[in-house]
């Protein structure tokens, strides 16, 4: 089976105050349930700090974005080994907000994932459609086109240093929740798509939802099959919250 993990992506949120807050809330349950995995994607500034905070314990760090360039003039990009010099363990890439507003696209997407893995980096990859191309029937087409946009650059012999997230923007920060039969037949979809490329990496590869996971839908959504976990976004910055969602993971592997 595969390990469940909850994911917290705190976006452009935290102060060195409420980080802390945060991180305490939670630390306690992630070291005494190690068969759920636990990670929290914080801001750049604030890497250093909340790698004290969770040093020794089961709780892993990660960051939110990388540079597919090693060094040099790239003003204002964070590099793969700079990460991982602040503990960093995993990054979300190609989020559905770093594809808006900052125009990434699959390829970059793909490189920024290469760059992460080859400095062992687990890259948490977001796949996910619009409003409209859901409605006009397309979101099959758009998962698959980002999945292997992204996958021509990783190199299929590294497909299963990834974790893959399925996020429908229309779902993100609405409070609009994918019904959790629908969003398995997306994970179904996404796991077929790798099965095809790699039997084995499509049995181990974790798909994991996000897009308004909650505490109160948590369980339902991450009791099927294809789905392994969640990216949670604002209930990841409540403590209590974050809790019971990392907790709903922990169910379903009893
Ligand atoms: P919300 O949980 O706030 O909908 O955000 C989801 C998300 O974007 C996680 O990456």
């Amino acid at each position: 089976m595969r390990k469940q993990i909850v994911v917290g992506n705190w976006k452009m949120n935290g102060s060195r105050v409420t980080n802390e807050i945060l991180v305490s809330h939670v630390i306690n349950d992630v070291n005494e349930n190690v068969d759920v995995e636990c990670v929290i994607c914080v801001p750049f500034p604030f890497l250093g700090q909340v790698q004290t905070l969770v040093k020794n314990s089961e709780l892993s760090l990660g960051a939110q974005n990388v540079s597919d360039q090693v060094k040099g003039a790239f003003t204002g990009e964070v590099s793969a080994s700079m990460l991982t010099e602040f503990g960093c363990k995993f990054v979300i890439l190609g989020h559905s907000e770093r594809r808006m507003y900052n125009l990434e696209n699959d390829v970059l997407i793909g490189q920024k994932a290469r760059s992460a893995i080859a400095n062992g980096l687990t890259p948490i990859i977001c796949l996910g459609e619009s409003l409209e191309e859901r409605e006009a029937g397309d979101t099959k087409a758009i998962i698959k086109r980002q999945l292997h946009g992204a996958l021509g650059e990783v190199g299929h012999e590294s497909l299963e240093r990834c974790i893959f997230a399925y996020e429908p923007i229309w779902a993100i920060g609405t409070g609009k929740t994918a019904k959790p039969e629908a969003a398995q037949e997306v994970h179904r979809f996404i796991r077929e798509e790798i099965t095809h490329i790699d039997n084995y990496a499509g049995q181990q590869v974790r798909i994991i939802y996000g897009g308004s996971v909650k505490s109160d839908n948590a369980f339902e959504l991450f009791s099927n099959d294809d789905i392994d976990g969640g990216l949670v976004g604002g209930a990841s910055l409540s403590g209590e919250d974050f809790k019971k969602i990392y907790l709903a993971a922990k169910q379903k592997n009893k």
